[in-house]
C-alpha cells in the first residue's frame, strides 16, 4: 500500500485491508513515528523511502526491501492520485496484476486519457495538448471560444481558467506560466457529476453518482460559496443513467479491472453526457463517506473485500441521498471566532443531519485551497432528493463560520 496513512481516508482503507486478512506492507515518506497508531497496527511492515516521488529509485528501494524479506506480493495498491503511476511502475517491477504503466498514464495524463476515449468513440470535450503560448492560442482558435485551459495533470481545480474570447488568453497565459503543459478544452456547459465505482476483475460491483453544486470551478473562484456534493439515492433516472452508461464505457475503454475509480462528467442542457476526467483511485472530498451514507454500507471495507476476494458481499442498495456541505470561514481572522445560523436548522431538520464536523471555535482556520473540506463539513441524509437539497441549501447559505 503506497501512502497508507495520508491523505484523509487512506488509514481507513489500510485498516480495512488488514481486517480482511491481508498482510499489508506500507511504503511512504512519513517517518514511522509519524504514522497514525491505527495505521501502524494495521501494517505488517513499513518502509519509509528516501524520496517517494523519485519513482524509479522508490521502485528499486521497495523491490529490494521485499526481496530481502522474501515477501511474495499479490497486489500493489494506491488510492492517492500522485502515487497512481508509481504503483503501476512497482507492479511491473514486481510482476503483479493490476493497472499497468501504460494504463496508469491514461488515468494521469488528461490528453492521453481523452485520446484513448476518443478512439473508443466516447464523447469528450474537443481538446488539445499545449506546451507553449502559441500552441495554447492555436488550440483555442481551432476549438472556438469559450475554452478551458488547465494543467495536464491538475487537481483541485488549481490553475484552471475559462477564456471567453482571445483577449482573455493574455492574462491566463501569464497566470499559468509555471505550468509546463496544459490541456486546452472546449468549454462544456451544464451540470457536473461524478461517477464512482468499486470494481473487481473488470466487473462493476458498486456505482455512485454525486452531483456537484455548483461546479467545482465556480466554488474555487468564489470563496463565499459552500460547495455541496450530493451522493444520489437514485442513479437510474434518465438524466443520470446517461452518465452511468458513459462511465461504464469509459472503464472498459481504459481497461480498468480492480479497485476504486472516480470519474467526473457533464450533462449538457440537451441531456448529453460528456466525459470530464477520471482517476484510478477513490474520490477525495469525503465522497466515500457520502456513498456509505446512501446505503448504510462501508465501502472502505467493501473496497478491501473487492481487492482481496473479487466480491462485495455487503448490501449496498441505496436508500438515501447524502449531501455533503463544505464550509469556508468568512472574515479576515486566523482563528474561528463564531459559528452562526446552525441552531434553527437543527431544531427543524436535525434528524436528517447525521454529521456536523466544523472547525471548533478557537481553532485555526484552514486553507480551503489545500483541503476540500475547508473549515468543516456537514451531511444531510434523506430519501427524498428535493428535501435533501432544501436542507443542504439552508446549511450552505445560512450557517456562517466566522473568523474575525
Ligand atoms: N471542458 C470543461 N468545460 C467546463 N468546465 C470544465 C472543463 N474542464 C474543467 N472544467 C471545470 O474545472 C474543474 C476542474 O477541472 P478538472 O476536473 O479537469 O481538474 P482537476 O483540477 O483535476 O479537478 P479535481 O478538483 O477533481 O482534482 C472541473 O470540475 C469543472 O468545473
Ligand atoms: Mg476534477
Amino acid at each position: 500500500m503506497i501512502s497508507p496513512g495520508f491523505p484523509a481516508d487512506m488509514p481507513l482503507f489500510t485498516r480495512a485491508l488488514a481486517q480482511f486478512g491481508a498482510q499489508v506492507y506500507g511504503v511512504s515518506d512519513q517517518p514511522p513515528a509519524g504514522l497514525d497508531p491505527e495505521v501502524a497496527d494495521a501494517l505488517t511492515a513499513y518502509l519509509p523511502v528516501a524520496d517517494l516521488w523519485d519513482e524509479d529509485s522508490t521502485v528499486e528501494e521497495v523491490a529490494q526491501w521485499l526481496e530481502e524479506r522474501r515477501t511474495p506480493v499479490d497486489r500493489v495498491e494506491c488510492l492517492w492520485e500522485p502515487g497512481v503511476l508509481l504503483a503501476a511502475k512497482l507492479r511491473e517491477r514486481l510482476e503483479v496484476p493490476g493497472l499497468t504503466v501504460d494504463q496508469a498514464v491514461a488515468f494521469r495524463d488528461k490528453e492521453t486519457m481523452k485520446q484513448v476515449l476518443d478512439a473508443a468513440g466516447i464523447r469528450t470535450p474537443h481538446h488539445y495538448r499545449a506546451a507553449t503560448t502559441s500552441q495554447v492560442r492555436d488550440a483555442a482558435e481551432r476549438i472556438g471560444f469559450p475554452v478551458i485551459v488547465k494543467p495536464i495533470d491538475g487537481a483541485g481545480s488549481a490553475d484552471t481558467y475559462t477564456a471567453h474570447a482571445s483577449e482573455d488568453l493574455d492574462q491566463i497565459l501569464d497566470a499559468i506560466e509555471h505550468v509546463p503543459e496544459v490541456s486546452v478544452e472546449e468549454f462544456i456547459e451544464g451540470e457536473e457529476y461524478t461517477y464512482d465505482t468499486v470494481c473487481a476483475d473488470g466487473q462493476v460491483l458498486f456505482e455512485n453518482v454525486a452531483w456537484y453544486r455548483p461546479k467545482p470551478l465556480v466554488s474555487r473562484l468564489n470563496p463565499w460559496i459552500s460547495q455541496t456534493a450530493i451522493c444520489l439515492g437514485d442513479i437510474a433516472t434518465p438524466e443520470i443513467a446517461v452518465g452511468v452508461e458513459l462511465g461504464r464505457r469509459v472503464l472498459v475503454a481504459l481497461g480498468f479491472e480492480s479497485g476504486f475509480t472516480h470519474m467526473e462528467w457533464f450533462r449538457t442542457p440537451s441531456g448529453e453526457a460528456v466525459f470530464g476526467e477520471i482517476g484510478a483511485r477513490s474520490p477525495g472530498g469525503r465522497l466515500t463517506h457520502g456513498m456509505n451514507m446512501t446505503c448504510d454500507a462501508d465501502l472502505f471495507t467493501g473496497w478491501a473485500e473487492a481487492i482481496c476476494t473479487s466480491r462485495l458481499s455487503q448490501d449496498t442498495t441505496k436508500r438515501y441521498n447524502a449531501a455533503l456541505v463544505f464550509k469556508r470561514a468568512q472574515g479576515a481572522g486566523t482563528r474561528i471566532t463564531r459559528i452562526e445560523g446552525l441552531e434553527p436548522i437543527l431544531v427543524e431538520h436535525g434528524a436528517h443531519i447525521p454529521l456536523i464536523d466544523l472547525v471548533p471555535v478557537g481553532a485555526p482556520r484552514r486553507d480551503w485551497r489545500k483541503v476540500v473540506t475547508g473549515d468543516g463539513w456537514m451531511v444531510v441524509r434523506h430519501p427524498d432528493l428535493t428535501t435533501t437539497l432544501h436542507i443542504a441549501d439552508r446549511l450552505a447559505s445560512e450557517v456562517r463560520v466566522i473568523a474575525d
